[in-house]
């Protein structure tokens, strides 16, 4: 167990400010401070360096190219992630270290270890089943599976053979599944017959039968999980297991250009249709790696956590590549937290003894109201490091997770980054700090960011911006949306130029130089770590027959951090009443999943509109907020406020 770090008061002002002890210091990574300077004056260099650390089948020609929206990171050199978090493993004679242990749900179903050995040959085998299939480097796979170790199977097998999945997170709806895999183009779908969640089977085959409906998609591998008795279309759809049993063992790596596409992820933006944002495979390696690697003190050994889905980035780069690649072992859990009661992820953790645990805020809300009891019954000692993610921390929950969860010995990472970054980007590190309760830190070595006002100017220490990111940009940073190259040009550099890329997160800087975060300055929701699009819901609700209009805008929750309120006009002669309401739930279920779900729907008669007839949703936010409403002079309809105001008392 390590020792306590130390809790530094420096200034009576600074309530919580926290510092490593000299163990911490000593066992890091990096503890030296000066690694800031010393990186930003050559931040290329920096990246170069490191980049060393991982095989590359031919060196770049030049580290990094910078053409206004079209940067390049290690030009020339070749690479392959698959080979980089696996056979470079076994290369070194670590084969036999575990690389993944599988937690089913059902408590009494035993734990899988999969070792790198094991899980490269796994790989190799599923990479020759897809290429068996006809898939080839450049072809797009859609991956649809819920947490089992195939998920990093799969990810990986398209990685060795260049092929760039798109993984949709198995929670969302047959249609959200299909709109991404029309988008992408995809031609074969990993699914699986279903999965544990709650002590129930999900049958997620169903939902991907009805999603590759009107898609390219021309082969379906399923994933035995549930009682394998899911319907199978003749000639489409395959067991894994049995094109599995065949498939040779071997399969050399594809040497990929660093710039070529490992993955495509879809994302929310501020608009109805989220977005394909692409990765590159050299410069997403080495910011996964080296990211992983310091941020989390991976050790030779260490068993670490990353509790997210693999349907988001947080588990493609902190459950598969950046962790696989520190050649560590990485934990994956099929189900839910509270099952089969609320103590599962402590029990978790004193059973594999598991080192760092990487989750989400709104998790650690779930866990506060569930109780003390539940931690306490469970021996957390093996646990060096935390890490938080997602959505800003807040106090208490900061407070409980250092106390409880880490009992005083652990630092709490907060790590701030998009699904568009790929990596970490802002967070203090372990053998450096400080940490403090709702502050992720300073931008990661390498890479400089500022706090600017609307025109691009820093604002002063203290004062509210928009985060900002400066060329040279950090070599995981995304080359764009697919198929929409416009859209990433205004959407990232429309506001401060093709130098600084914007993040849509609004922040303030501390004369140390940390950013709190303060959240999204767009119309995208932070939902339990979901992120979502007011627009998402609004359209989603829209396509129920009853509905005539919609607006939805964001609530603070306490444990989800932020929920959708949708505020709804029925068509003429449509009645409000609670089975609409159940009606419309059900859309939104239908159309994107239930994490979409309104927490509250409120039937209006009219809503807020500017003389152009565009909804003010400023106003409806500051009603459900109980914030002051502000100037309604310019409304067409100022008398609409009134009504709404009784509508959202009395919940429509
Ligand atoms: O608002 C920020 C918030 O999550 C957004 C990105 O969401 P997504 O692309 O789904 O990726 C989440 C996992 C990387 C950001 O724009 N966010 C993420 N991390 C933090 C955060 N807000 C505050 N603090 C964080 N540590």
């Amino acid at each position: 167990m390590s020792e306590p770090i130390k809790w530094v008061k420096k200034d009576p002002s600074r309530e919580n400010v926290y510092w490593p002890n000299d163990a911490m210091k000593k066992r890091a990574w990096i503890s030296d401070p000066a690694i800031y300077e010393k990186a930003l004056a050559d931040p290329v260099a920096f990246w170069a360096k490191h980049a060393e650390e991982l095989h590359w089948f031919k060196k770049w020609d030049k580290p990094y190219e910078f053409a206004p929206h079209a940067f390049k990171w290690f030009v020339g050199g070749k690479t392959n992630l698959s080979y980089n978090s696996l056979d470079r493993h076994v290369k070194a004679g670590h084969g036999d270290r575990v690389a993944l242990i599988w937690e089913p749900e059902p408590a009494a179903e035993k734990a899988q270890k999969i070792t790198y050995n094991e899980l490269l040959r796994r790989v190799s085998k599923f990479a020759n089943v897809l290429k068996s299939l006809g898939v080839r480097k450049g072809d797009r796979v859609g991956i649809y599976l819920p947490m089992i170790p195939e998920a990093v199977v799969a990810m990986q097998a398209c990685a060795r053979i260049g092929a760039p999945h798109s993984v949709v997170f198995s929670a969302f709806s047959p249609e959200s599944l299909r709109d991404r895999m029309v988008d992408a183009g995809a031609k074969v779908l990993i699914t699986a017959d279903g999965y544990w969640r709650r002590g129930k089977g999900i049958e997620l085959k169903k939902s991907a039968d009805v999603g590759v409906d009107g898609t390219k998609i021309e082969k379906v591998i399923v994933v035995r999980r549930l009682d394998g008795t899911c319907p199978m279309k003749a000639g489409r759809d395959v067991w894994y297991h049995d094109v599995m049993a065949t498939a040779k063992e071997e399969c050399a790596p594809e040497p990929m250009e660093s710039e070529d596409i490992s993955f495509i992820l879809y994302t929310s933006g501020s608009t109805a249709k989220p977005k394909g944002i692409f990765h590159t495979t050299g410069g997403y390696a080495v910011q996964s790696y080296l990211t992983a690697k310091w941020n989390f003190d991976l050790h030779e050994g260490d068993i670490y956590w990353c509790t997210a889905d693999v349907g988001w980035v947080t588990g493609h780069t902190y459950i598969n590549y950046g962790t696989l690649m520190n050649g560590v072992t990485s934990v994956i859990y099929e189900g839910s937290p509270d099952t089969p009661d609320f103590g599962r992820m402590w029990a978790i953790i004193e059973k594999h003894k598991i080192t760092q645990l990487y989750t989400a805020p709104t998790a650690i809300r779930m866990f506060v109201k569930w109780g003390n009891e539940w931690p306490e019954k469970h021996d957390l000692s093996s646990l060096r490091l935390l890490g938080t993610v997602g959505e800003p921390i807040n106090l208490d929950a900061w407070l409980w997770y250092f106390d409880k969860i880490g009992g005083g010995r652990c630092p709490i990472i907060d790590t701030w980054w998009q699904t568009e970054t790929g990596a970490n980007m802002v967070n203090n590190l372990p053998g450096i700090g400080p940490f403090i309760p709702t502050v992720a830190g300073r931008a990661f070595p390498g890479i400089q960011g500022d706090v600017l006002d609307a025109g691009g100017t820093p604002v002063a220490v203290g004062e509210g911006g928009y985060l900002s990111i400066y060329e040279p940009f950090p070599p995981a940073l995304t080359r764009g949306i697919w198929g929409d190259m416009e859209r990433f040009k205004a959407q990232y550099f429309g506001d401060y130029g093709p130098k600084r890329y914007y993040t849509s997160d609004g922040a303030r800087k501390d004369d140390m130089g940390n950013f709190r975060i303060t959240g999204r300055v767009d119309d995208v929701m932070n939902v339990a770590g979901h992120r979502l699009a007011t627009a998402e819901v609004e359209s989603a609700l829209a396509q129920n027959e009853k509905v005539s209009e919609v607006a939805v805008v964001s609530k603070p929750h306490d444990l989800k951090g932020e929920v959708p309120v949708a505020f709804v006009l029925l068509k003429a002669g449509m009645a409000p009443s609670d089975e609409t309401r159940k009606e419309l739930i059900k859309t939104v279920d239908q159309v994107i999943g239930p994490t979409a779900r309104p927490e509250e729907i409120i039937f209006v008669e009219d809503v807020p509109k500017t003389r152009s007839g565009k909804i003010m949703r400023r106003i409806l936010k500051a009603l459900v907020r109980g914030e002051p409403i502000g100037d309604t002079t310019t409304l067409m309809n100022p008398d609409s406020v009134n009504a709404l105001k009784k509508a959202v008392e009395h919940k429509g």
